[in-house]
């Protein structure tokens, strides 16, 4: 090949746009269908193809978690995982966890309220999806249990005790309608 030829091949190369994978998947109990380049990633599929901009993008490295959300039922960075692996998976954000309630507020959301633990609110919807793995997986959790199981979600504003203030009062909460 000569080097013109070369030349050729690459520009062409940089012009040859990404194959689109299909993603078919339920978010927030409705059933979505989207196609994505391959590296696109969960999060930024959630939010600039399905407008589900409660799930906040920072870090975009798996540092901070305030991009988590639910994939069958486990709490996951979705700024780590690719949108076409979650095709065939059932997904909760935030927008979806008080969808049955008549103030479309969860008992663990308005808890955060209650405890005034939402200060700018930037990391709160991560806080609130993660705290919602943890008390599905453990409903009556420690202090330090809440704080070992949300350590991957950092808030800026440092409301870690009134995080954790609230995790408590919904364990409560959930605890007496049993
Ligand atoms: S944006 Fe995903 S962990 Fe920070
Ligand atoms: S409430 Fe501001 S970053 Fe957590």
């Amino acid at each position: 090949m000569t080097t013109q030829d070369s030349r050729h091949s690459v520009r062409n190369a940089a012009v040859v746009p990404d194959e689109l994978n299909e993603v078919e998947c339920t978010v927030n109990g409705a059933r979505a269908r989207f196609s994505v380049p391959p590296h696109r990633t969960l999060m930024d599929a959630l939010r600039y193809q399905l407008d589900l901009t409660g799930t906040k993008t920072c870090c975009a490295e798996g540092e901070c978690g305030a991009c988590t959300v639910l994939v069958d039922g486990v709490g996951v960075n979705s700024c780590l995982m690719l949108a076409a692996e979650a095709d065939g998976s059932t997904i909760t954000t935030v927008e979806g966890l008080g969808l049955d309630t008549p103030s479309g507020l969860s008992d663990l959301q308005e808890s955060f309220l209650e405890a005034g633990a939402v200060q700018c609110g930037f990391c709160i919807p991560g806080q609130v999806v993660a705290a919602e793995y943890l008390l599905r997986g453990n409903p009556s959790p420690t202090v330090e249990e809440i704080r070992e199981g949300m350590s991957g979600n950092l808030c800026r504003c440092a409301g870690y005790q009134r995080i954790v203030a609230a995790v408590q009062m919904t364990a409560r909460k959930r605890s007496h309608h049993d």
